[in-house]
């Protein structure tokens, strides 16, 4: 089926953006794909895909992050839906509060939350004209107390915050929500220590019994970008993780 709109997902390159931009072009959506660095996998994916162009940007950079924006719109004449998926991480243990530096919660908050706001602020008068919709990917650890540092589980919490604040505010013409994974199996954990244990504990404990795909969050974002009265939302992803006690 073809499709006039045009989705950017930011962080597109790899793991859970590339699954969100396979799943918005199989509905035959135009899709921008964007990195900061990888542009290899992101020209590849971009190629791969039936109607789409990489952009290289690094959100966190708000000159690039506004030129994304413009060059999505210059592509193609519209944006319809921006999926923020760009996002990073230390792997800090939360008793090493030493490690958790300032340098650290800056260079977070740069990417996952900054990041996210300039992208947002950037594509809202696209977004306007076409009645669109942002989903934002935050992470479990923004809704319960965990996730890989200290750091990065507040600038998700930040952001689940923001996307409640932004619904109220850009409705309604543009709808606002957030997906928040569990443990998603991506090159996010490539070379992390104990990466694998924490997979398999996982897998033993939640109610569904395995780990994510990117594609089990690829099609809540896209169930979450085409759900004409849900706004505000942030939608657990997680094999029913949040239960356990
Ligand atoms: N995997 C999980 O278990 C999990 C769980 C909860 C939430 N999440 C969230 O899911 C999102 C994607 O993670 P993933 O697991 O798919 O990891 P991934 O495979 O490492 O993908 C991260 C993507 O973000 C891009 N990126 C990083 N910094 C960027 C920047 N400043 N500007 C533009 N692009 C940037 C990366 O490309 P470059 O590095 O080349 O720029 C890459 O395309 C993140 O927001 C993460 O917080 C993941």
């Amino acid at each position: 089926m073809s499709d006039q709109r045009v989705a950017l997902v930011t962080g597109s390159s790899s793991g859970i953006g590339a699954a969100v931009a396979r799943r918005l072009a199989e509905a035959g959506l135009r899709v921008v794909v964007n990195s900061a660095r990888s542009v290899e996998a992101g020209r590849a994916l971009a190629a791969e895909l039936p109607d789409a162009v990489y952009v290289q940007a690094d959100v966190s950079v708000e000159a690039e992050a506004a030129g994304l924006v413009a060059a999505a719109v210059e592509a193609y004449g519209r944006l319809d839906v921006l999926v923020n998926c760009a996002g990073t991480t230390r792997f800090i243990p939360h008793h090493d509060l030493d490690a958790a530096s300032p340098e650290v919660w800056r260079h977070l908050y740069d990417v996952n939350v900054i990041g996210v706001w300039q992208t947002i602020t950037a594509a809202v008068p696209h977004l306007r004209k076409t009645g669109g919709a942002v989903v934002t990917v935050s992470s479990q650890a923004g809704v319960r107390p965990g996730g890989s540092a200290i750091p990065y589980a507040v600038s998700k919490a930040a952001v689940n915050h923001m996307t409640k604040l932004l619904a109220k505010t850009l409705g309604p013409e543009i709808r606002v929500n957030a997906v928040a994974p569990g443990l998603i199996d991506t090159p996010w954990f490539d070379g992390v220590e104990g990466a694998e244990a924490a997979k398999e504990h996982v897998a033993a404990v939640v109610p569904l019994r395995r780990t994510g795909r990117p594609e089990d969050v690829a099609g809540a974002v896209f169930d979450l970008a085409h759900s004409p009265y849900i706004t505000g939302e942030v939608l657990l992803v997680d094999g029913g993780g949040h239960l356990l006690g």
